[in-house]
């Protein structure tokens, strides 16, 4: 699930919700194949920036996110993680 940023002026940040993979399933290389068909699919929009947000304690998640170059720019109230990844969007000025 992804969508554009509504609630400041960042109109080319979207972000990607509840990325996730049937437990049964997981481990064997779709997350990451899925995330980079997402970023893809995300990038064709008016987008410059891309964010996610997990739980600190999602070690799996944290890593999977830091290898695609996304990096920590913020800390929800909830105490868990905003990371971001820069992307380059062609179809925008
Ligand atoms: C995060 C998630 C989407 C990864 O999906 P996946 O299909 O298992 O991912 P992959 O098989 O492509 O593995 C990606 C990397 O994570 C590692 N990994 C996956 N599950 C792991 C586990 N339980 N323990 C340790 N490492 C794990 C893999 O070894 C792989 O590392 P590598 O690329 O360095 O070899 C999946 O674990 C998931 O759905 N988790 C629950 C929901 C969630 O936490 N979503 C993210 C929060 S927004």
């Amino acid at each position: 699930m992804y969508c554009p940023e509504i609630e400041t002026e960042e109109k080319d940040l979207y972000w990607l919700f509840r990325f996730m993979v049937d437990v049964k399933y997981q481990k064997q290389g779709i997350g990451r194949a899925a995330l980079e068909l997402a970023l893809g699919e995300i990038s064709k929009n008016n987008c410059r920036k891309i964010n996610i947000i997990y739980s600190p304690k999602n070690s799996v998640a944290a890593k999977l996110y830091e290898t695609f170059g996304f990096q920590q720019v913020g800390i929800a109230e909830d105490g868990d993680i905003i990371v971001q990844k820069r992307v380059n969007n062609m179809t925008t000025a």
